[in-house]
């Protein structure tokens, strides 16, 4: 955890240098408001005025420059503690008469005052828009009506209570992607809303808006839609035919509603041009037929469908088959949806999937066939079950479930579980093309010797948070060309001897803490591959503390005077078999 801070400080600390080196860098990028900073990124010109304090809109000065943004918003999504930002909340007429820009970002303010001649000036360079309130005022749309040439309006926390036919977007002849986020009290989109009025319109969305029942009238009028979102709503049930007729819609996320029905035909017309379906964190499965919840996956044929998210529902009655009829389904999220079992149907016909996310379920059974139907799954997730209450529960995982997938098996998650320790070490030396295996606590007491002999691609190896006290040579042998990051921290390692990961050419990361390290002379080779590698442009991540000797408790390792990692006389020194050379491990040998 600490390690992972660490990385993640190090890559803010870049990106502040990044940024501040960019501003430096302004060759012919000048700003025209004192306020702000002109960043220049490849052939974009950005007036930056984030973070600046500003409580109005600062003046331009004129100028012919174009710029392709001006930004006034915040990365942070709450800015209430926020010192350094911006908080204006007028926009004054012509504010922006004086400057050619393409994009204007005024997220993360509170604006309540925008006058109808606001943006008037910069209309014809003006494309897109964002704009926020304070929740309790109303939008003055009139002062959009003449940016003719806007392609992306987005609005955030403004009031309003109904969409209806008397809006100006009938007036945005062009807009491609409009966006209504967190209007509170917006609970009726009428049927006539969008009716002939944004033709080109290609991305919708709508999000934290109190719709009780989705506006099929009003979207199922903008048949050039590709993408839409209607996200964190109230609704509940979704009806045959709700979007028969958008037959260019490729991308639909429904997710975070309230959603525990569907009809079988509700998506009907779409189901040969989705390629993306995201029906995560609703409420399928709760009701009273929840046996029947998924029929409107497996009673239509989803011929172009290549990622589904049923995520965070409940499903775990559903019969066989439910995803029979993707053949081009590529991921399939059923992360936290109370699984007790992988069936032998469950993944029937997704022969082309290529990454399955049953993470935190409550799986005790993996039937031997599961894989059957999937011989080109690439990346499996199976991590977190029995999470709380059902700890003393163990995941049956029978070693022949994985043949099918032998070759095709690239990415390996079980961490956090109750595994069956022989069956697991069966399922690995198995999986040899694995180039990532995650076994973070999993009760692992010990590496079988050779376990990774024949694996020719992994490269990150996570064991860490187990049992493991003691390693040897044997343990890590066929991976010294491609391993890359190895974790062992919160083991009960006390040492670990220098045949081990000796000409681990690629290995870059590796994590020791928390183990019980006796700090001797077996340690030296440690100690002096981490002066080596304190080269810049070397990362290597040990933070190995020293348990023992009691003179040295509590050191770092790198820390301690060489010469005080020492040993008895009586010590042999190590000296490394090659195994590579020997025929030594051509039988099996098992633990
Ligand atoms: C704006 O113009 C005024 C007067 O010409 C000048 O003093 C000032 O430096 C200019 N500001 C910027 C940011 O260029
Ligand atoms: C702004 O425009 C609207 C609609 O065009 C008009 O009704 C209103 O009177 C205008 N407001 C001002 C202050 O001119
Ligand atoms: C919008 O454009 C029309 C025509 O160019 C102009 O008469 C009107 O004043 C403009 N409205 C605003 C609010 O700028
Ligand atoms: C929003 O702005 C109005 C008018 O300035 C003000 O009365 C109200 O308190 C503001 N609301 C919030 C939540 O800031
Ligand atoms: C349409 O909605 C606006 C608010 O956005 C409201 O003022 C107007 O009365 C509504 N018109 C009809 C016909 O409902
Ligand atoms: C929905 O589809 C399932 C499976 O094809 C079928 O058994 C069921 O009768 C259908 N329900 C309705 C209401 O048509
Ligand atoms: C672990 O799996 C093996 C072989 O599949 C089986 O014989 C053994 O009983 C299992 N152990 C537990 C604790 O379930
Ligand atoms: C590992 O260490 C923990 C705590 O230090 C201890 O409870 C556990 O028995 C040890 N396990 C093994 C396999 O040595
Ligand atoms: C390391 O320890 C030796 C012997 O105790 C001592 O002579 C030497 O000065 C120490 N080196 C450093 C850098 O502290
Ligand atoms: C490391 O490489 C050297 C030189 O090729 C070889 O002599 C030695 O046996 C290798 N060590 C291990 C542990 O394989």
């Amino acid at each position: 955890m600490k390690n992972m801070k660490r990385h993640l400080w190090c890559a803010i600390v870049t990106i502040i240098i990044c940024e501040i080196v960019n501003s430096l860098a302004q060759s012919g990028c000048i700003s025209p408001a004192i306020e702000c900073i002109c960043q220049q990124k490849g052939n974009t010109f950005i007036i930056n005025c984030r973070d600046k304090k500003l409580t109005q809109i600062p003046i331009f000065n004129k100028t012919n420059t174009e710029y392709d943004e001006l930004t006034f918003g915040s990365p942070l999504t709450d800015t209430t503690m926020c010192s350094v930002c911006n908080k204006i909340t007028s926009i004054p007429p012509r504010a922006f008469e004086n400057i050619r820009v393409k994009r204007i970002d005024l997220t993360s303010n509170a604006l309540t005052i925008i006058s109808n001649d606001s943006f008037a000036g910069v209309e014809i360079y003006l494309k897109e828009l964002l704009l926020q309130g304070n929740e309790t005022k109303e939008l003055n749309y009139a002062a959009l009506k003449n940016l003719t040439g806007l392609t992306t309006l987005h609005l955030e926390k403004f009031q309003q209570t109904t969409l209806n036919s008397s809006n100006i977007f009938g007036y945005l002849q062009n807009l491609e992607s409009l966006k209504l986020k967190t209007f509170k009290r917006l609970s009726v989109i009428e049927s006539s809303a969008f009716k002939n009025k944004v033709s080109k319109l290609k991305t919708l969305w709508l999000e934290g808006l109190p719709l009780v029942v989705y506006p099929a009238g009003a979207i199922l009028n903008i048949p050039s839609l590709q993408s839409l979102n209607v996200i964190n709503t109230q609704v509940k049930k979704l009806y045959s035919q709700s979007f028969r007729d958008l037959r260019s819609l490729k991308d639909l996320d429904l997710s975070h509603n309230l959603i525990d029905s569907i009809d079988n035909d509700t998506f009907a017309g779409i189901t040969d041009t989705l390629l993306f379906l995201n029906l995560a964190v609703n409420r399928l499965g709760y009701n009273t037929n929840k046996k029947e919840s998924l029929h409107f996956l497996s009673s239509q044929h989803w011929t172009d469908l290549e990622q589904l998210s049923l995520a965070y529902n409940k499903l775990d009655t559903i019969p066989d088959g439910p995803f029979r009829n993707m053949p081009k389904l590529a991921y399939l999220a059923l992360k936290s949806c109370q699984l007790s079992f992988i069936s032998n149907g469950l993944l029937q016909g997704l022969q082309n999937l290529h990454t399955l996310d049953v993470s935190e379920n409550r799986i005790t059974q993996i039937s031997s066939n599961a894989f059957v139907h999937t011989p080109q799954l690439k990346k499996l997730r199976l991590d977190r079950q029995h999470k709380e209450s059902i700890k003393d529960l163990v995941l049956n995982f029978p070693p022949t479930a994985v043949e099918p997938i032998r070759a095709s098996l690239t990415h390996l998650n079980v961490e956090h579980n109750r595994v069956n320790v022989s069956q697991i070490w069966e399922i690995i030396e198995l999986l040899t093309n694995l180039e990532e295996l995650k076994l973070q606590n999993t009760n692992l007491v010990a590496v079988p010797d050779f376990v990774f002999r024949y694996h020719t691609q992994l490269q990150i190896l996570d064991l860490s948070e187990n049992q493991i006290s003691s390693l040897d040579q044997k343990s890590f042998h066929g991976l010294k060309d491609t391993l890359t990051s190895l974790s062992l921290s919160d083991n009960n390692l006390t040492t670990i001897d220098e045949c081990v990961l000796q000409n681990f050419s690629k290995l870059n990361h590796l994590y020791l803490a928390n183990n019980l390290w006796n700090c001797d002379c077996d340690l030296l080779w440690l100690y002096d591959w981490i002066e080596m590698s304190a080269e810049p442009g070397i990362e290597y991540i040990v933070e190995c503390v020293c348990h023992s000797p009691p003179s040295l408790r509590e050191n770092l390792l790198q820390t301690v005077n060489r010469s005080h990692l020492s040993c008895t006389p009586a010590h042999i020194p190590h000296t490394c078999p090659d195994y590579y050379s020997t025929s030594i491990i051509s039988t099996r040998i098992r633990t």
